[in-house]
């Protein structure tokens, strides 16, 4: 079963194609912003602790289904022997499919912002919306991004995922750290860092909290069963919280890194930081205009590549959610089932690249209660996936560990690969996470987010 279906080649390619799917733009566009709009550094702190005490063990957890079952999420479930379960798995398969289709939106404008950096267009910020907006451009754009992942998924788990996340990732890292670098030396880029890392703990209120819960599910990639599909490719000789301590280290980390480049960069402009989803697109290719033509083209396209780049490994896993699915539960082919699905997700994604600017009907798209201004279609599918949907799954999928499939199946999973495992810290920890802290707080914030989100009632502020 398991060889016909693929697996990774080694711990590491496990570990570096699923630090691939979390490091995206989730670190490098929306971590930076949300920090800026979210108050600075008391987002951060508030972000770190909900990787590393809530979504470490959600993680572990995924990872565990899936190689326990070697299914898709909606099979797992089944093979589990809770049929009625399954519709964790169905809601991550829609969660999924809305998340790529956003997500290949902003990846086109990435690809799209590398070829207007390499033709030094750095005025392309200041005429945003009119890039948004040129609809057979993005188009474009969108198409040959989601081509490219659907030719690497259709290449299947050991020759597409696993050898594009070994190319990319290391020369990800190599340039983040080298941009990193490059923005200590800008002027103000303390009062940036200041921003970044010194917390003022009056900015604490509930959104700050729920977005950083969207986000760190978002950035790590949980809360659909993508790990869960991805742990179905781990071999059962290696240790799974090893593994998912890596990658979650690496996704905080690079995420950390994007906001010290961040914030050295928007300050030394003398921009404002809380400039929301569109910081990055409107506020760098000034930064890069101003470090002259030669050294601009240079630094500005090999940032937009970067972030294609991040952005690929994470649409692969996006992709690869559906389509394992549709492979093991429908028997098609990886080929057809990559290039179908993604085919799909491409005519949902078309309102979303309406919906900035091009169409006023998909732009001011829905007015949520108590709240003044309209939300376009596309930042709709991002509450609704990102806010809602991601928070809601892990917490269903805590609460199915912990009290249907139960604690000691999970631990018996843990402990293959791992000889320490039984009676370690971790092992308790792990067993009081997901039973009482991830079920409980994911339940009560998912309730508190969709009240103030959408209902504009706030029950404590
Ligand atoms: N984690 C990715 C990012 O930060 C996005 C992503 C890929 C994702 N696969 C996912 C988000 C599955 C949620 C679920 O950009």
């Amino acid at each position: 079963m398991s060889t016909h279906r693929g697996e990774f080649n080694s711990k590491l390619g496990f570990i570096l194609a699923t630090a691939g799917s979390a490091v995206g733009l989730g670190n490098i566009w929306g971590f930076p912003f949300q920090v800026g709009s979210g108050g600075g550094a008391i987002f951060v702190l508030i972000y770190l602790a909900f990787c590393f005490i809530l979504c470490y063990p959600i993680m572990v957890t995924e990872v565990a289904i899936g190689r326990k079952t070697s299914r898709n999420p909606v099979g797992a479930f089944n093979a589990l022997g809770f049929r009625k379960w399954s519709f964790i798995g169905k809601l991550g398969i829609v969660s999924g499919f809305l998340i790529l289709s956003f997500y290949n939106v902003l990846a086109a404008w990435s690809l799209g912002y590398f070829i207007e950096m390499l033709q030094g267009n750095f005025e392309v910020g200041q005429k945003f919306t009119q890039f948004t907006s040129n609809v057979p451009l993005i188009a474009v754009y969108s198409v040959i991004f989601m081509s490219a992942t659907a030719f690497i998924v259709s290449g299947g788990i050991k020759s597409g995922i696993e050898r594009t996340a070994k190319l990319l990732m290391p020369s990800l890292v190599i340039i983040i750290l080298f941009l990193v670098g490059y923005a200590f030396t800008l002027p103000n880029a303390m009062q940036g860092i200041e921003f970044y890392l010194m917390p003022d703990f009056s900015k604490l209120n509930l959104q700050v909290v729920y977005s950083a819960l969207g986000q760190a599910f978002f950035s790590l990639s949980l809360g659909m069963g993508a790990l869960i599909t991805y742990g179905s490719y781990f071999s059962r000789k290696e240790d799974i919280i090893s593994s998912v301590a890596y990658i979650t280290l690496a996704d905080a980390g690079i995420a950390f890194a994007a906001g010290l480049m961040m914030f050295p960069f928007v300050f030394s402009q003398g921009l404002a930081p809380n400039g929301g989803s569109g910081l990055i697109f409107v506020t760098l290719p000034g930064v890069f205009a101003s470090l002259g033509p030669m050294l601009g083209v240079f630094i500005g396209a090999l940032f937009f590549l970067l972030l294609s780049f991040a952005a690929l490994t994470s649409t692969v896993s996006l992709l690869e959610v559906p389509v394992a699915y549709v492979i093991d539960e429908y028997k098609l082919e990886r080929k057809k089932a990559a290039w179908l699905v993604a085919g799909a997700i491409f005519l949902v994604s078309i309102p979303s690249i309406l919906a900035n600017g091009a169409s006023e009907f998909f732009t001011s798209f829905v007015h949520y209660f108590g709240h003044d201004n309209p939300k376009s279609f596309m930042a709709m599918v991002v509450d609704v996936a990102n806010s809602s949907l991601l928070p809601l799954g892990g917490c269903l999928i805590s609460f199915f560990t912990a009290y249907i499939w139960k604690k000691e199946n999970l631990n018996q999973e843990l402990r293959i690969g791992n000889e320490t495992f039984e009676g370690s810290f971790i092992e308790k920890y792990i067993g009081v996470a997901v039973c009482y802290l991830c079920p409980f707080i994911l339940g009560v914030l998912f309730i508190l987010t969709v009240l103030d989100l959408y209902f504009g009632i706030k029950i404590i502020t």
